[in-house]
């Protein structure tokens, strides 16, 4: 017998929030092991906040430009996550790097994040455009925790899709993002199932 409590997600975006909205769709499906608490955005204009709204979600917008550092930045969020619940901090093309001390606030395992490379390769930015220029057949995206080192959590899994020919940085995201809107939902799926949640 697991708990029967659903796993609690806070979810961080800074832009378009597909696959914010693709969790979100998933824990709409009965017996989907998780749901959305509250999504934070560090854009006050990501797409994705007014998904949230129609969608009835608890939203919270810390703009970085409000603050002069990282420090008061974070402070600000923690700040607002206090007033909701959660278990598992997602990010979800959250484009702000977290301090080590921000990461180290919350237990071990209790933040992942979903890059668009087949990590360890590819850390950082324009994962695709790299990917390509170096001949590689094979792209994906991969689900792994967050530990203070960008993108060098341990990996929970992994989507692979094709290079093809003639492929560009657009037609090649465009085929991992599909990818990545599954493998989201199915760590989160995985993570509550590892704690007992059903
Ligand atoms: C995704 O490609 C994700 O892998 C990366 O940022 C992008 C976010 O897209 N970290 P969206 O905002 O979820 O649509």
């Amino acid at each position: 017998m697991g708990v029967t409590a659903k796993l609690k997600l806070a979810v961080f975006i800074s832009g378009r929030g597909s696959n914010m909205v693709a969790i979100n769709e998933a824990c709409k499906a009965a017996g989907f092991p998780a749901e959305i608490s509250v999504i934070l955005s560090n854009n006050p204009n990501a797409g994705g906040l007014a998904y949230a709204k129609e969608h009835g979600i608890a939203t919270e917008v810390v703009n970085h430009k409000d603050f002069d550092s990282r420090e008061t930045f974070e402070a600000q969020i923690l700040q607002r996550l206090e007033s909701h619940d959660f278990d598992l901090i997602v990010l979800a093309g959250f484009m702000r790097i977290l301090t080590a001390s921000f990461v180290e606030n919350f237990p071990k395992n209790s933040m992942i994040n979903i890059h668009p490379s087949l990590l360890p390769d590819y850390k950082g930015l324009n994962t695709h455009a790299r990917a390509i220029a170096d001949g590689q057949k094979e792209g994906g995206c991969s689900v792994h925790y967050v530990i203070p080192d960008l993108d060098s959590g341990q990996v929970i899994l992994q989507k692979r899709v094709p290079i093809l020919e003639g492929d560009t940085a657009e037609s090649l995201e465009k085929r991992v993002l599909e990818q990545e809107h599954h493998a989201y939902s199915e760590a989160i799926r995985m993570i509550a199932a590892s704690k007992g949640v059903q």
